[in-house]
């Protein structure tokens, strides 16, 4: 098992820009769990099934092949080798992804494909429930927040449109692995900060515990 870098947070709060930034910075693999479930939920639409159905949602997954690779520095999931990387943030996946990120057959099977990505490569992985759940042993954990109005103005600066405050009571409510602070994750809140004073915090606490870091 390789280091594991774990950044979880609620919608917009900054995760994927920081977690991508910090892959390179540190030569390790990036992978964005929220794209393995988005990836899935177009799916799940693709083949006119009902997102809300866990059992409709089930009958797809048994259906499916799944498979995860590395593309470059990028971790991703394909669906019988189809790559779903087009149209995973279209809005109709971002209306239903929380619908199925709550079901417990779909985060079995994600899960596992998220933790075998580990025995591969060196990673930061970000999404919601990574150092809670996904990789609770890491020593290497961050929960990224904003106030919900700076998240609700990064979101509309990106041109899409997402009801985030749905989909964070949605993730934080279910029974499965919600979204939740891990005990000892470090919590940074980038509400004043730029990408670059998250990325400086995160690189300062790693070193802190230890993680050894690139020569220049
Ligand atoms: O749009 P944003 O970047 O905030 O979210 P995302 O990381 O693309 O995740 C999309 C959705 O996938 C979340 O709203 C959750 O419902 C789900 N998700 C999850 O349940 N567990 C994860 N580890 C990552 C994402």
């Amino acid at each position: 098992m390789r280091t594991i870098i774990a950044i979880d947070g609620p919608a917009a709060s900054g995760k994927s820009t920081v977690a991508h930034e910090l892959a390179a910075r540190l030569f390790y693999a990036h992978v964005n769990s929220g794209a393995f479930y988005r990836a899935f939920t177009w799916w799940v639409l693709r083949a006119k099934a009902d997102p809300t159905s866990v059992e409709e949602a089930a009958a797809v997954l048994e259906r499916t092949k799944l498979s995860s690779r590395f593309e470059g520095n990028e971790g991703i999931l394909l669906l019988d080798d189809v790559d779903p990387t087009p149209h995973v943030r279209d809005d109709a996946v971002t209306h239903a992804v929380s619908f199925i990120a709550r079901m417990l057959p779909v985060r079995e099977a994600l899960t596992t494909h998220l933790r075998s990505l580990a025995e591969e490569r060196d990673l930061v992985m970000e999404g919601r429930d990574i150092g809670s759940f996904v990789f609770p042993d890491t020593p290497y954990k961050f929960y990224i927040d904003a106030s919900p109005e700076v998240r609700r103005a990064r979101r509309q600066a990106q041109g899409h449109h997402d009801e985030i405050a749905t989909r964070d009571r949605i993730d934080s409510s279910r029974a499965y692995a919600p979204l939740t602070i891990a005990e000892d994750a470090h919590m940074i809140d980038s509400t004043h900060l730029t990408i670059d004073g998250v990325v400086g915090e995160v690189i300062g606490l790693l070193k802190l515990l230890g993680l050894s870091m690139p020569a220049r």
